[in-house]
């Protein structure tokens, strides 16, 4: 069986976890693999996965061998398969573009991005950089906000014929037009913004999920995240936030019994603390009321490393990809984006979303429940007119 070849553009803290990841689990055994959702999917192990073209910008990592880029300065994840062997895949100078937010530059290198001199790539360069390396998928891991940047490299998978993974909440498969070009070119994809394993969005559906089920109103609730990575740090910009909270906040509203007065729900990156480094710490507040409408609380913190969480999703996502390239599907693949990402076209509740992927991976047709409301725009409620 040959591996499944991806290329990365952003050579960051996820992708260092996701690049550790293949070689950990290289000489697991299923019943010894500990932190995977699935073993094997279709067949492929997460080692049979290989990085095959990627792309930053910052200066200690373009040039590098990928396999010391991962482990070069600002990325700050933790370190769980340190020996990773040369991949002759050099980290290429990607286009900057909206990648990089200006108040970068007031921080410590070790905590910030620097940006390479090398010169930038055309579309055509990257194009070709693509089609060369044999990628069949290309993975997005832009910062939060990188808006034209991801566009550029959604056009070029798009002109690549390669399928795409938005880990980001930059709206791609969530977007109709960009949605219906990739299902033109029968190319998959999978998105938008990477919901991690065990993380703030899942948890915090999980329980809202709960309430609804039993019976409880929730009335209102916050679900605030520090962190001292790059990912925290890009996002002290307010103005790269908008998408980010629309992800996040869509993503507690469609699983609501009733959608939320906006002024009730706080979900969202809250600071940036340096010396948390790749530590995420998330606190969720829930206020509901109960039987005879008396009223109850919850209160919840969750401490996860962030880089490694989103990668565990991440090596699902390659290969339902893959098993949608073996099959000539295109397009958005609706399923796995449910299950995997927080803004997905379509919005199920987990456990639907877990359903319809275990029957993808089957290749069975399963009856599909009605997605969720989901897009404020389809908010028909009295909350909504009033906003
Ligand atoms: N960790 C999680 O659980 C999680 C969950 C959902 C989404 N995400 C998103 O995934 C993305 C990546 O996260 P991360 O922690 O790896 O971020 P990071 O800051 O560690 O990495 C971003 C990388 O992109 C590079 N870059 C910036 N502009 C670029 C450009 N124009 N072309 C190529 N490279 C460029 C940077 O140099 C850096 O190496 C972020 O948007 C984050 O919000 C992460």
């Amino acid at each position: 069986m040959s591996k499944i070849k991806i290329a990365i553009t952003g050579i960051g803290n996820c992708a260092s976890s996701l690049l550790q990841g293949f070689y950990y689990y290289g000489d697991k055994k299923a019943e010894d693999a500990i932190g995977l959702m699935h073993w094997s999917i279709g067949g492929y192990k997460p080692s049979d996965i290989e990085v095959v073209a990627a792309f930053d910008i910052d200066g200690r990592k373009v040039g590098k061998d990928v396999a010391e880029a991962i482990f070069a300065e600002p990325n700050c994840t933790a370190v769980f398969c340190p020996n990773i062997p040369q991949t002759g895949v050099t980290v290429q100078m990607g286009k900057i573009l909206d990648g990089f937010s200006e108040h970068m530059r007031d921080y410590d290198p070790k905590h910030t991005f620097i940006l390479a001199d090398d010169p930038e790539p055309t579309q055509e360069k990257v194009v070709q950089i693509l089609r060369e390396s044999g990628a069949e998928i290309l993975l997005n891991y832009l910062p939060v906000g990188s808006e034209q940047a991801t566009h550029f490299y959604a056009e070029c998978a798009l002109e690549a014929g390669i399928a795409l993974i938005n880990n980001i909440p930059v709206f791609i498969a969530s977007n109709p037009t960009w949605a219906k070009r990739f299902e033109e070119k029968n190319i998959p994809l999978i998105g938008d913004d990477i919901k991690a394993q065990m993380g703030a969005t899942i948890t915090h559906r999980a329980l809202t999920d709960l309430f609804r089920k039993r019976g409880v109103k929730l009335e209102r609730t916050y679900q605030l995240n520090t962190g001292g990575n790059t990912d925290f740090l890009n996002m002290l910009n307010r103005h790269r936030l908008v998408s980010k909270k629309e992800s996040k906040t869509e993503a507690i509203q469609a699983v609501t019994n009733q959608r939320l007065d906006p002024e009730n729900i706080h979900v969202g990156p809250s600071d940036y603390v340096a010396w948390q480094k790749d530590n995420k710490l998330c606190f969720i507040r829930m206020e509901g009321k109960l039987f005879g409408d008396v009223p109850m609380n919850l209160e919840l913190r969750l401490s996860v490393e962030d880089s490694p969480n989103s990668a565990g999703v991440a090596v699902d996502a390659i290969r339902f990809v893959k098993l949608a390239l073996e099959r000539g599907q295109g397009g958005v693949l609706y399923a796995p984006s449910a299950y995997l990402c927080k803004h997905p076209p379509r919005q199920y509740t987990d456990d639907e979303a877990y359903r319809m992927t275990e029957a993808f991976i089957d290749n069975k047709l399963v009856e599909s429940p009605e997605p969720r409301r989901h897009r404020q725009e389809e908010d028909k409620s009295p909350a909504a007119s009033r906003r």
